[in-house]
């Protein structure tokens, strides 16, 4: 049973059938740099008790690189016969450091601990690389909020003309969600930096390891209350992959509406021919394709997501073998942002506004009422009156082919006498986006400095 990490009490190797069931290298041997990284600190670990002398540490850390050298560059690789990333990694090291000392590292420490730990040391390692792509992101939408500063469009809810709004305060409403989602990262990484190493299996170990050295070694931030929690939970994994799809999530919504601004109906934008797609049939199509698979692939982050908290829903105390379906969900997440996110962003940089069309869009639709209702507010009619007077003046204006500002003064006054031709004053879009400068609002002074504070927020990232 050479090369196996357990053969001592079983008279013969595993089945075919298990060894197939039980193999993870194919998807765990990317933690290969995370797993000598933690042999480093374990074997500074073990000489700091006794277990190495010094020119034994010397020699297992020069084996350690040799060994980081050659899976880096190709020349090692896991074997069919190896069942995980942990044991094709002892087997090599035995092979390069001799069976004496290769066969000392494995003491005081279980690949339940070992795992916990590499899967947070590569999750933190490319929550950093997310954190840059969202950043990206989150600038290239901020600089198109900032070139089209003056732009209107009309604002919508129930996907019907609403109010108008400035094109940059609809943009900036696809930032913030993911600014938060930056925050949310980096509350999350406080979590992730605990260290499990030292756990053992389950209890801890006789040895007298200090798991403080091997997580200030490991850059974490200090060994984990409790050895059963560290090695069995993997709440933190949940956590990472319940971020994803909140960023997953949330281009996915701003990829939708650049789905219907983009059609012929809408005409708000037009796609970069660098980031859109043709047909193989239709010679004149041009598909926003970054924004489909941007939605598409939420979906599939979502997924990652709800498999991984079923497999932790009723899981006993502590490591279950179960606890390794966490990392196929978890890696397709990461390496679907990472993907995905550049592609995002290009998209976005280059994507061109109709800001003509938008305008011209703004003011139907009587995107103004409420403005007619506020406008009787400030001559001191109650609300629910000016609300009544002025659905009573789009119900006239639609019936008789106008605009709100179009009917003459007599309309107004037929319809209530406490609407005079002053009202044409709020009724430019111009007016109604200015007049909402409350913070938060819409008005270009407010979104100007809401510009300015995104931007001091992601500089912290
Ligand atoms: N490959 C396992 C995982 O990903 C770690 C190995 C623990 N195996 C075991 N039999 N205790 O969780």
């Amino acid at each position: 049973n050479t090369g196996s990490l357990w053969g001592g009490r079983f008279s013969g190797g595993p089945s075919p059938e298990l060894a197939r069931l039980s193999k993870s290298t194919h998807f765990d041997w990317q933690l290969a740099p995370y797993d000598i990284q933690g042999s480093r600190a374990h074997a500074s670990a073990l000489a700091a008790a006794g277990y190495l002398d010094e020119s034994e540490l010397q020699r297992m850390l020069a084996a350690l690189d040799r060994l980081a050298a050659d899976v880096e560059n190709g020349t090692i690789v896991a074997a069919e016969s190896d069942e995980d990333v942990h044991g094709a990694l002892e087997r090599h090291l035995i092979d390069i450091a001799g069976a004496e000392l290769g066969g000392k590292l494995r003491a005081g420490r279980s690949r339940n601990d070992q795992i916990a730990t590499l899967v947070r040391l590569y999750l933190l390692d490319h929550g950093r690389v997310i954190t840059h792509d969202v950043v990206q992101l989150i600038d290239a939408i901020a600089a198109q909020a900032e070139a089209h500063m003056g732009a209107i469009m009309p604002g919508r809810t129930h996907l019907q003309h609403a109010q108008p709004v400035l094109l940059a305060h609809h943009l900036l409403a696809h930032a913030w969600p993911l600014v938060r989602d930056l925050e949310r990262l980096r509350d999350w990484s406080v979590r992730a930096s605990a260290s499990p190493y030292g756990s053992g299996a389950l209890a801890g170990s006789s040895l007298g390891l200090d798991p403080a050295l091997v997580a200030r070694e490991l850059g974490l931030s200090g060994p984990s209350e409790n050895s059963i929690d560290a090695t069995a939970s993997r709440d933190v994994v949940a956590e990472f992959a319940f971020i994803a799809s909140t960023i997953g999530i949330n281009l996915s919504r701003f990829a939708e509406e650049i789905i219907i601004w983009n059609t012929r109906e809408f005409d708000f934008v037009t796609l970069d021919d660098g980031y859109s797609t043709g047909s193989s049939i239709m010679p004149q199509k041009k598909n926003p394709d970054i924004a489909e698979l941007a939605r598409g692939k939420s979906g599939r982050l979502i997924g990652n997501l709800s498999g991984l908290l079923a497999t932790l829903k009723g899981l006993p105390l502590a490591y279950n073998r179960d606890l390794q379906e966490d990392k196929e969900p978890v890696f397709d997440s990461v390496e679907t942002l990472e993907v995905l996110l550049p592609a995002f962003t290009g998209m976005v940089a280059t994507l061109r506004f109709n800001t003509d069309r938008m305008a011209e869009l703004a003011p139907q639709g009587f995107s103004l009422a409420t403005d007619v209702a506020e406008w009787l507010v400030k001559q001191r009619v109650p609300f629910r009156e000016a609300h009544e007077i002025s659905g009573a003046l789009v119900a006239f204006c639609e019936k008789n082919g106008l605009e709100l500002h179009e009917a003459s003064d007599a309309d107004y006054a037929a319809i209530d006498p406490r609407l005079t031709g002053g009202v044409r004053e709020v009724l430019t879009v111009e007016g109604a986006v200015a007049s909402r400068d409350g913070v938060g609002g819409t008005a270009p002074v407010r979104v100007a400095e809401q510009l300015a504070e995104l931007t001091a927020r992601v500089r912290a990232f």
